[in-house]
């Protein structure tokens, strides 16, 4: 299919009202020319299988071509400072330690070459990789340190006993690690997806690292962050201030033969929900004021209360430049497969993890990196379980609220997938376009269709 036809694919059309683009036309500081872009791709309209959320047979799949065979974010780079700083990163039953070494950050497979030992169990700081069960030690190359009684163990040789190695790559102050010894460059894997991203989060400080537990499959719990169109029943108190309706979806297709395709969108703030007809911009202007607690210049003064918000916000960071989206707007990309940073001065990225060796559960973890200025230390990890509440991490602030409204359905949603009669999840056309593109994604990455399946190794 032509990259003019992909653009203009909008099975159905779109929400009543004005487009994204027509609002971001009207900004007073436009923004960065990959916000003025749109891609779509004909994907079809079929349902997704439930069983992709529920199964044994599927979560194994999962573990053996996705999780031990795709780039996937372990760590900031922050996280590994000096040498000796560990980190561990754990996916599924999977596990693997990254450390930074003399020549740079290296990560291996989390397990002692001797009876199988997890080596290390927490990040920090450490002399050697030294298994706790008889104490083999590895230097931070991975190399042979200490093998008490080594004259017991005349049948290994140096190879045995050098920990084995994944690939490590970087991208905007992320480490990401992939298992699989003959994977593309990190760079072909990401592929446009850093050219449509300009926002550099390499000097930022991580504020806040929370991790929580939830009762579903991840795919569930990333795709509740994949479409404002749940906006409306989930987090009604925000339709006074955000363009749910109207948001922008854009599906942007893979590059590189074999690797996955990237997408985002876009939900305006500053302006009223379609859903609500006959409110004023003056009633968006006091709603804004309320919830960022300041006064706003009235809309006669700016020409729209997104303007009046746009530009009291500008002055208060003091930054003549940023552009209103930027400043205020909702835009989240998804790199494949469970990676979301949002985009502009938003602190917030999120990644999604299979919990332990279960398709039911999962660990959703938020990131907050914010320019503090001077560099700060990251923050602590803080670890909810399955019923704490977000609002037990006051570190992320109002968001929290957001948050467990969010994930308020998903138990309910995982149960339902194991009640429902219908054999297949329905999505809407355009507002959840992007779900449907993941599923092509990881269906083409699993080996389900024929183009994939003659690439795949397994
Ligand atoms: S299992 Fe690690 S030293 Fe024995
Ligand atoms: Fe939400």
């Amino acid at each position: 299919m032509a990259i003019a036809e992909m653009q203009s694919f909008v099975p159905g059309g779109r929400s009543h009202g004005p487009s994204v683009q027509e609002i971001l036309a009207k900004d007073r500081v436009p923004p960065p020319k990959t916000l003025t872009e749109q891609s779509q791709m004909d994907l079809g309209l079929e349902p997704v299988p439930v069983e992709r959320y529920i199964s044994r047979a599927w979560h194994d799949l999962e573990v053996e071509r996705l999780w031990k065979r795709v780039w996937q974010v372990a760590c900031r780079e922050d996280d590994l400072r000096e040498v000796g700083d560990t980190y561990v990163y754990d996916v599924a039953d999977l596990s693997f330690i990254l450390v930074r070494a003399s020549d740079g950050i290296r990560a291996f497979w989390n397990a002692c070459l001797h009876r199988g030992m997890r080596l290390r169990r927490e990040e920090g700081w450490t002399p050697e990789l030294r298994c706790s069960f008889h104490g083999w030690s590895w230097n931070y190359e991975g190399t042979l340190r200490r093998l008490p009684c080594k004259w017991d163990f005349p049948h290994l040789s140096s190879e045995d006993l050098t920990l084995p190695q994944v690939m490590v790559g970087t991208w905007n102050g992320w480490v990401f690690i992939n298992p699989d010894p003959d994977a593309a460059p990190l760079e072909d894997f990401l592929g446009s997806m850093p050219r449509h991203f300009p926002w550099d989060a390499t000097a930022r400080s991580v504020t806040a690292r929370v991790s929580k537990l939830l009762r579903c499959n991840w795919k569930a719990a990333m795709e509740a962050f994949m479409e404002s169109y749940h906006v409306i029943a989930t987090h009604p108190q925000i339709l006074t201030m955000l363009a749910d309706a109207s948001t922008q979806y854009d599906v942007f297709p893979s590059e590189v033969e074999g690797q996955p395709g990237w997408n985002r969108f876009n939900t305006l703030t500053g302006v009223s929900s379609p859903h609500l007809r006959t409110f004023t911009d003056e009633q968006v202007r006091s709603a804004l004021s309320a919830y960022y607690g300041v006064e706003l210049p009235p809309v006669e003064v700016t020409g729209s209360a997104r303007q009046s918000l746009a530009d009291t916000l500008r002055s208060r960071i003091g930054d003549e430049e940023i552009s209103d989206s930027e400043l205020l707007d909702n835009i989240l990309y998804q790199v494949f497969p469970n990676f979301q940073p949002w985009a502009g001065i938003s602190p917030i990225n999120y990644r999604f993890r299979p919990y332990r060796d279960n398709p039911d559960e999962c660990v959703m973890d938020v990131y907050f990196l914010v320019d503090t200025g001077t560099p700060q230390p990251p923050a602590r990890s803080r670890l909810l379980g399955f019923d704490d509440d977000w609002t037990l991490a006051p570190e992320l602030g109002l968001l929290a609220m957001v948050f467990d409204q969010d994930v308020s359905n998903l138990e309910d949603q995982q149960r339902g997938f194991k009640t429902t009669r219908a054999p297949a999840l329905q999505l809407a056309a355009y507002q959840e376009s992007r779900i449907r593109h993941f599923h092509y994604e990881l269906g083409r990455w699993l080996g389900e269709t024929q183009d994939h399946k003659e690439e795949t190794r397994l």
